[in-house]
């Protein structure tokens, strides 16, 4: 299993294809309120401080995740999705496990993420907690939750 950044045109075209369908057209897909067009250039995607990354199986991409390093010790996970057909097989556990080395290796003592209700619970399992995180989404459909990934207490602005 490895987590790392896109590297050809094949690589990025399904890190943004599996955000496309297993996050996008899901949740944010046209006649939903929360309806958002899915923009592989949105900037976000280009700031430096975020880390678009894929989470490869014996070679084949099946996941995706965008790491973003924020200021005082903590990282939010954006995007998290495995594709479906590798879905419910212990693979997301290990992509979040693996994304929370990545973070842990960039000076992050906490993750923070938006949820979606139907992944909360993968979330809980985990150890994240529901939290009012400075940046949250105004979703009011998602729930924000946070984790704190060191043994150090972390001191955190709102
Ligand atoms: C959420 C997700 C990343 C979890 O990865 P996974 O490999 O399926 O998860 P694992 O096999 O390690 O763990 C299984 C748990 O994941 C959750 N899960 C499984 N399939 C899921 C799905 N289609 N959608 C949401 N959560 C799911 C469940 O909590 C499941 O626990 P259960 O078996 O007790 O019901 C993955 O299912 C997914 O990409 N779902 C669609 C996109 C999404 O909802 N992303 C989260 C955005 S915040």
């Amino acid at each position: 299993m490895v987590l790392r950044p896109p590297r050809s045109l094949g690589e990025w075209t399904r890190y943004h294809d599996i955000r496309k369908r297993c996050i996008f057209n899901k949740y944010h897909g046209k006649g939903s309120a929360h309806y958002f067009k899915y923009d592989p250039g949105y900037r976000d995607e280009r700031d430096p401080a975020n880390h678009p990354l894929i989470f490869l199986a014996d070679g084949v991409v099946i996941g995706t995740i965008r790491i973003d390093v924020r200021p005082e010790g903590r990282a939010v996970f954006r995007l998290v999705a495995i594709d479906t057909p590798w879905q419910g097989q212990g693979l997301g556990t290990i992509m979040l496990e693996m994304a929370e080395n990545y973070a842990r290796a960039r000076g992050a003592g906490v993750v923070c993420l938006n949820s979606v209700p139907d992944a909360y619970s993968f979330y809980a399992r985990h150890g994240f907690n529901p939290a009012r995180w400075d940046g949250r989404t105004r979703n009011e459909t998602e729930i924000p939750v946070m984790k704190q990934i060191t043994s150090e207490p972390m001191q955190l602005a709102a």
